[in-house]
């Protein structure tokens, strides 16, 4: 067995809301990382903390009249309980507002400052007279400057997707007193991104991010890096500057410091070595897990600060893609705005440990909760398949066998075959692709219950000398699931743990399980998991609604809108439509060659067949989308689609004014 050192974070959570299902997709995705990294025999620490500065926190203490430290602390304490009903294994969960981090933040600032990496620069900003408060520009609102829209945030109009900067906004107003903001100079100070541009580009290409993510980096770099302003100026919820009064670092400068003083904590609590993690030339290893959103600050800034302050860089930033519902951002009025508590008043947690180990991989695209789709998949691979291997054979061992399991596996090779997938098993999880994992041991539950099938002990029971039979079947069947619950113990950890108990064993070890339990005494079975019945569902969607936030600060999306800029990535283009043809064993479909002013045509397949004489459309201009991405069809590639009208009995593609031409845009 490896013994690698490894220390693994999750982003830390703002400590001015609820967990909810959207968190929890990271803290399993990292969770079931480091349970399968222990089950392997490495060393491996699960470090987090709540993200506890920043203006959006200090006001909202202030709103429920409490001081930011007590609004962290009962905000910590929720956070906590959920992660434990849903088992996230945190070796340590410390709070960014805590000693170790104000002492390492104030270190790390004090190396760059000295190695000449902070800037200082006078920038103006509103700032709110009222409140006597310079304002971020999520708390300006005001009319839009290109379209008018009023009630817009200050850096970008939701109306037009116009962005801007907060002093264009028309009749701006302070959103925390209402006041009209005025421009304020003051000093603030900057960490200087830019002077790691070499080293920073040879790192994002050294293997230590994903494809996607070195991608987006490249175009980053394109774009050229801009110095970063690391102040914030009074008042503000943080820690102060060193030596620099009433200015105070920004909260996402001392938040991934948060993970170094998280760990600093359990070092210091357990004993553990904080320089063999973090010195330069440390030899354990490091990563983070974040969401696609937090890229720039994990892949750029904190890799230049590690390397400014002298420590080590992570090994890798492994990220995910964002969690939808149904198909659909998470909605409030839709009840799909999913808080971990409000899951945990109707579901069992292990079943969307599952679901999200069966949806997700190392890629950040995102990931879908369709709750009809959790609701089958729990319900048909957990209970369907893998406990009803136990639940079916359990009995006889039990009841006819003095609940002693048979002296051999009565099919060596089935058995062998079984223990041969975890290396694969392992790998896969090693790589972060759970969804293969779990595939692969679905179809080892599928061939489990084949034979239990196939052989059928609740026949055999009742035939004369059948009985040893009986007992070999159960037996190995029982062995099976063994080998199946080591395999999702990371995913899975409570219910490996009353499998445990129903096997009667320590602990199910990935290396136990080359040899098979034999002449071993099991215990009664018990149900290790409920089916989900569609009731629960719905009343977790009802409770949704209803635990609606007033606090919440973000305002309702209505989901239903686009913004400009999703209509403008439509490409639109007048097509002609050169060539009109039936399409041999299609009978709603005609093959349109297009014409839309590029070097070669278009072929695309519409459903217009019942509608028109394919002669009729040669020679015709229409409205074609041309960035639909290519759909291979069992007729051939359709490369585009053919706007029409349609009243869902008869039907009419467009045409363009007179003058139009094909190829022309259209917006
Ligand atoms: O985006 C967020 O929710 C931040 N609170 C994450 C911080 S992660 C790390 F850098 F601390
Ligand atoms: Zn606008």
């Amino acid at each position: 067995m490896s013994n690698r050192k490894i220390l693994v974070t999750s982003a830390l959570p703002y400590a001015n809301g609820e967990i909810h299902l959207g968190h929890l997709l990271e803290y399993i995705q990292t969770d079931i990382w480091v349970r399968f990294q222990k089950m392997m025999g490495n060393e491996c620490h699960f470090v987090c903390a709540d993200d506890a500065h920043g203006t959006p926190i200090m006001l909202k203490a202030n709103e429920l009249g409490i001081t930011p430290e007590e609004l962290i602390q009962s905000v910590s304490e929720r956070h906590q309980a959920d992660f434990r009903e849903f088992s996230i294994g945190f070796s340590q969960y410390h709070s960014t507002h805590s000693q170790e981090n104000k002492e390492i933040s104030a270190g790390i600032y004090n190396k760059l400052n000295d190695a000449g990496f902070i800037k200082k620069r006078i920038i103006s900003q509103a700032f709110d007279p009222e409140k006597q408060m310079f304002l971020p520009d999520r708390f300006i609102k005001g009319d839009c400057p290109k379209c008018g829209a009023s009630d817009q945030y200050g850096d970008n109009c939701e109306v037009c997707g116009a962005t801007y900067s907060p002093t264009e906004l028309k009749n701006a107003k302070s959103a925390i007193s209402g006041a009209t903001p005025v421009t304020k100079d003051s000093q603030h100070y900057f960490f200087d991104l830019p002077q790691f541009e070499t080293q920073l580009k040879e790192w994002t290409k050294a293997g230590h991010l994903q494809d996607e993510v070195s991608n987006k980096l490249a175009e980053w770099f394109e774009q050229g890096l801009q110095q970063w302003d690391i102040s914030r100026d009074a008042p503000y919820f943080g820690f102060q500057i060193p030596g620099v009064k009433g200015k105070y670092f920004y909260v996402w400068l001392d938040a991934p410091i948060g993970y170094m003083a998280s760990f600093k904590k359990l070092c210091i609590d357990t004993g553990l070595d904080f320089d063999e993690y973090f010195n330069k030339d440390s030899a354990t290893e490091l990563y983070h897990f974040i969401g696609k959103d937090i890229v720039y600050f994990h892949a750029l800034f904190w890799p230049a600060m590690l390397m400014g302050a002298d420590y080590r860089t992570p090994n890798a930033i492994f990220a995910h893609g964002f969690l939808t519902v149904n198909g659909q951002k998470m909605s409030k009025s839709r009840g799909t705005f999913i808080q971990a508590r409000t899951y945990l008043e109707s579901l069992n947690p292990e079943y969307l440990r599952y679901y999200y180990a069966y949806k997700l991989s190392a890629k950040i695209d995102d990931i879908d909760l369709n709750l009809e789709d959790f609701k089958q998949r729990v319900n048909s691979d957990l209970v369907g398949k893998v406990v009803n291997i136990a639940s079916r054979s359990a009995g006889f061992v039990v009841k006819k066998f003095n609940k002693t399991l048979s002296a051999y596996a009565v099919e060596p090779q089935l058995y062998q075959e079984f223990v041969d997938q975890g290396e694969q098993i392992s790998k896969l999880y090693e790589a972060r692709n759970y969804n293969q994992a779990m595939r692969k041991i679905m179809k080892l539950a599928d061939k489990a219950n084949q034979y239990i099938d196939e052989h059928k002990p609740w026949q055999l029971i009742k035939e004369e000398g059948k009985k040893a039979q009986v007992h070999d079947v159960a037996s190995l069947a029982i062995n099976l699931f063994r080998v199946l619950m080591t395999y999702l113990k990371p995913v899975l950890p409570v219910m490996a743990e009353q499998a445990e108990a129903f096997l009667n064993i320590d602990s199910l070890n990935w290396d136990d399980i080359k040899h098979p339990l034999t002449k071993h005494q099991i215990n009664k079975f018990k149900p290790l998991m409920l089916r989900i019945e569609d009731a629960q569902i719905s009343q977790v969607v009802e409770n949704s609604k209803q635990s609606i936030q007033a606090t919440e600060l973000e305002k309702e999306e209505d989901d239903s809108m686009i913004q400009i800029d999703d209509f403008t990535k439509i490409d639109l283009r007048i097509a002609k439509i050169v060539k009109a043809q039936a399409v041999d064993g299609a009978d709603k479909l005609l093959q349109l060659t297009l014409d839309i002013g590029e070097e070669s045509t278009r072929n695309v397949f519409a459903g217009i067949k019942a509608h028109y004489n394919p002669e009729d459309l040669e020679g015709r201009l229409t409205v074609m989308v041309a960035n639909l991405a290519p759909r291979k069809m069992k007729f051939g590639v359709s490369e585009g689609m053919v706007l029409a009208a349609s009243d869902g009995k008869s039907l009419h593609i467009l045409s363009p004014d007179s003058g139009a031409q094909a190829g022309m845009k259209i917006s």
